[in-house]
């Protein structure tokens, strides 16, 4: 098994969990969906996993924890919301009980990347493939690029791939994890219905490379090895 997520789950007691933040520069660009289905596809390696939603307004991805709590879903995501500004104190952040730790935010949230900082591992920053989001995506990762000692990466989200958008994407955005997410209605479905698309469809090739965006995130070493387990 890929050795960070080993690891992860090898974790004593009294350490914590990685925590890995989504963040963008607007609404719409699959920070929320990213959130989920990650929770989903770490909890599909054998890891504890927890979300915190500190998109307060909205509160898209408590809803998804609430909908699977309805149903009685497995594996479990335990939950929390809390104001961005609060983060670090929230009871997720200071518990050892998870392996990993998401963290949901809203897309217009002032300094949303300085108040992240302190708290996250990894920040992951959605982008879609207009020039319009790769521009404002930019903006976030030279704001990110100025905080010393932030680990981030970029997805690149519902474009194919190898379209010219795509090429352009990469020559432009620096730090762009090798996997996308492509484009896909299941994603839509599973949502809908308080899923991951790596429940609804485990083999499906959108789920594969949510595996892989997992592994990816934690470790970029890992990439290209989710499917070899
Ligand atoms: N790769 C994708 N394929 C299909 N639909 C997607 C994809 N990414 C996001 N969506 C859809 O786009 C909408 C916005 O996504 P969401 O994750 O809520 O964005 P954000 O949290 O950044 O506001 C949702 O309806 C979601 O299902
Ligand atoms: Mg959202």
């Amino acid at each position: 098994m890929q050795c960070l997520i080993q690891q992860l789950r090898d974790r004593k007691p009294d350490e914590s969990g990685f925590v890995l933040g989504v963040a963008g520069s607007k609404g719409g660009v699959g920070k929320t969906t990213l959130v989920t289905n990650l929770a989903i596809a770490y909890a599909q390696f054998g890891l504890r996993v927890a979300i915190v939603d500190c998109d307060f307004d909205q509160r898209s991805a408590a809803s998804w924890c609430r909908r699977r709590q309805e149903r009685g879903s497995s594996p479990k995501i335990t939950w929390s919301t809390t104001k961005l500004s609060e983060l670090r104190q929230s009871s997720i952040i200071r518990s050892q009980a998870y392996d990993v730790i998401m963290v949901d935010t809203a897309g217009h949230a002032n300094n949303v990347i300085g108040q992240l900082a302190s708290v996250v591992d990894k920040l992951l920053f959605p982008t879609q493939s207009s020039i319009f989001d790769i521009e404002r995506t930019n903006l976030m990762v030279h704001a990110a690029q100025n905080i010393e000692g932030l680990d981030f990466g970029v997805v690149f989200n519902r474009g194919r791939s190898p379209s010219k958008m795509r090429l352009q994407a990469v020559e432009e955005v620096p730090k762009l994890l090798d996997t996308h997410l492509p484009e896909s209605v299941k994603l839509h479905d599973a949502s809908a219905i308080g899923f991951g698309i790596g429940e609804l469809d485990y083999n499906c090739s959108v789920a594969k490379s949510l595996r892989e965006i997992a592994l990816e995130a934690v470790d970029p070493n890992q990439k290209g090895i989710a499917e070899n387990e």
